[in-house]
């Protein structure tokens, strides 16, 4: 049993209301819609790039947060590593979803798309601009491998630290990105009364460029 002071017991009674924020009309198109909330996002929260990036796995559903590092019209794009977990599931089954949770200004963003690898040379580019440790780091990680201790970490850290120790860490092979091409994009605003709006644009299920007006249907959803 849950103790009644616990916050636990009160989960039920956590209500929130929404719509300060006003009504949302839908834009023309969702890079520029996707462009004005991320703005508006950034100077309102932190790390509004935090996003949600759920795959298929032969158990299930698999999620896990990850930073969004850049949007165009072509995608989202983030980095990790290729032999990680997600990075398998994603090379038996590259539909995923993306989640961007705008709790503070009751938003959210999701994305329907297919992840395809970053080209070498955009994996190149974002690694170097790393900081050093980081850079080590991911070259040190077998990334979602069970690993003996955090001393066994260390050790493998303080090797690659030592083998690059007067050079530049270049970027693992098995480290890059992902950019994520949509095919259907909702934009959820929190209203009052639980009536809140939503914004679902869609590519007749093949990914399309954000921002060509023309490829995207757009459509109001019930909440
Ligand atoms: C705020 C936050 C940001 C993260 N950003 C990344 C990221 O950009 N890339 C990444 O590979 N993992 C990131 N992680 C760690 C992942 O959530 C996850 O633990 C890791 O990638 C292993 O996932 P997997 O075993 O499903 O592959 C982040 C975690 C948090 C909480």
């Amino acid at each position: 049993m849950t103790d009644d002071r616990s916050p636990l017991s009160r989960l039920s009674d956590q209500r929130v209301e929404y719509g300060a924020r006003g009504e949302v009309a839908a834009g023309t198109d969702p890079f520029t819609f996707f462009s004005q909330w991320y703005a508006e996002a950034q100077a309102e929260i932190r790390e509004p790039n935090a996003m949600l990036l759920a795959t298929a796995s032969d158990s299930g559903p698999d999620a896990r947060i990850v930073l969004l590092k850049g949007v165009d019209p072509a995608g989202f794009t983030f980095f990790t590593n290729y032999t990680s977990a997600k990075g398998l599931q994603i090379a038996a089954d590259a539909r995923v979803a993306l989640v961007l949770p705008w709790h503070d200004m009751h938003r959210q963003v999701r994305v329907q798309g297919i992840a395809t690898r970053t080209s070498a040379a955009v994996s190149d580019e974002y690694f170097a601009a790393r900081p050093r440790g980081a850079q080590v780091g991911a070259r040190a990680s077998h990334q979602s491998q069970p690993v003996d201790s955090r001393a066994a970490m260390h050790a493998a850290f303080d090797r690659v630290e030592a083998e690059f120790a007067d050079a530049e860490v270049p970027r693992p092979e098995q480290w890059g990105g992902y950019t994520v091409a949509p095919h259907r994009i909702e934009f959820w605003q929190g209203q009052a009364n639980r009536f809140h709006d939503r914004f679902v644009y869609e590519s007749a299920d093949r990914p399309a460029a954000l921002d060509d007006a023309a490829a995207w249907t757009v459509a109001r959803l019930d909440p």
